[in-house]
């Protein structure tokens, strides 16, 4: 019947839109947020929230479901009990300790990385074959450290990485330009934090190089003097968010659910998550972000992006760092 065909896998492999199934885990600014835009945008027919707070996850997922007449047919259910989660295709971890004004993403490794032992076997216990999506700080570490407790495989488990700090670059670079943020092409590598660092020399606007672009309608060309201020605004935005508001939640909601739809319609999509690497650049053993092909199976090749002497170097070091603080946590 007509039924049954539409409920088989979709036509590239994902689940069909109509089965289609996110559990978001830590019903939080960012988890409730996310869990909004992953309505909006229609990515999944159905997403749950499963926290351990049952008021807050309730009324999270009521709040929500009030909503959805003015959405894209969807379904949202919110529970402390972590079946809600049971055969999800995609689970997005954004449970975890809150970042403080002042506070750097390592600061919460500790706390992170033991809630994260608590509760990630129960889920990969209910959804054994979702592709799962750290996005809990510091996510590159929690990463690394959600592999080693899980045993599931580097393409199923993988970090949301720098998909928010590209479209924050993205933003900058719009706006300095002129030209729509679409398309502005750039990525930002390395660690979600503090050692991150804009792609420059592979970055274009349109078809134009970034670095060969003149300026047009008296907006000057991206000089060094400016692309050193863009980077550290890039660096500095989640700090100034936090001081401001307390958390960040509404780009990285939609960051999160951009990737949840590039698995969900295994879109093999270029996103640049964070992912376990071998021999990247030379780069191993490390979590991180580098330009990535997503699509229904998690992370797939990674891009040869060439990079300048100055972005390879500046890579290895961000590797360093996350890896001497993984050494730090034990793992
Ligand atoms: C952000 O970059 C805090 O990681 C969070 O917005």
């Amino acid at each position: 019947s007509r039924d049954s065909d539409e409920v088989a896998l979709g036509p590239t492999g994902g689940p069909s839109w109509r089965t289609s199934k996110v559990a978001i885990v830590g019903a939080g600014a960012v988890g409730s947020t996310m869990a909004y835009a992953t309505l909006m945008r229609g990515s999944a027919r159905t997403v749950a929230l499963y926290d351990i707070n049952k008021a807050k996850v309730e009324a999270e997922a009521l709040d929500l479901g009030h909503g959805i007449q003015f959405m894209p047919m969807a379904e949202v259910v919110g529970s402390n009990d972590i079946a809600v989660c049971a055969d999800a295709d995609v689970v997005v971890v954004t449970a975890g300790a809150k970042q403080k004004p002042g506070q750097t993403r390592i600061d919460l490794a500790e706390a992170t990385i033991s809630l994260i032992r608590k509760v990630l076997p129960p889920l990969v216990e209910v959804a054994p074959n979702a592709v799962y999506v750290l996005v809990t700080n510091p996510v590159d570490i929690v990463t690394y450290a959600a592999l080693k407790i899980s045993g599931l495989s580097s393409t199923q488990m993988f970090g949301s990485g720098t998909v928010l700090d590209s479209s924050r670059l993205r933003y900058l670079i719009a706006q300095h330009t002129g030209v729509a943020v679409q398309n502005v092409h750039a990525y930002i590598a390395g660690e979600h934090g503090d050692t991150e660092l804009p792609l420059w020399s592979s970055a274009s606007i349109g078809s134009v190089p970034l670095l060969e672009w003149n300026g047009i309608a008296g907006r000057g060309p991206l000089t060094s003097e400016v692309r050193d201020r863009i980077a550290r605004e890039v660096v500095e935005s989640a700090y100034r968010i936090i001081e401001g508001k307390g958390a960040t939640n509404y780009a990285v909601g939609l960051a999160g659910s951009r990737i949840i739809e590039a698995v969900l319609k295994d879109e093999k999509r270029i996103l640049p998550v964070s992912s376990l690497l071998h021999d990247y650049h030379g780069v191993s053993d490390v979590c991180l972000s580098v330009p990535a092909i997503v699509g229904a199976r998690g992370v797939g090749d990674r891009l040869e992006v060439p990079m300048s002497a100055d972005e390879l170097a500046g890579l290895r070091r961000s590797a360093e760092t996350l890896r001497a603080a993984a050494r730090r946590f034990g793992l």
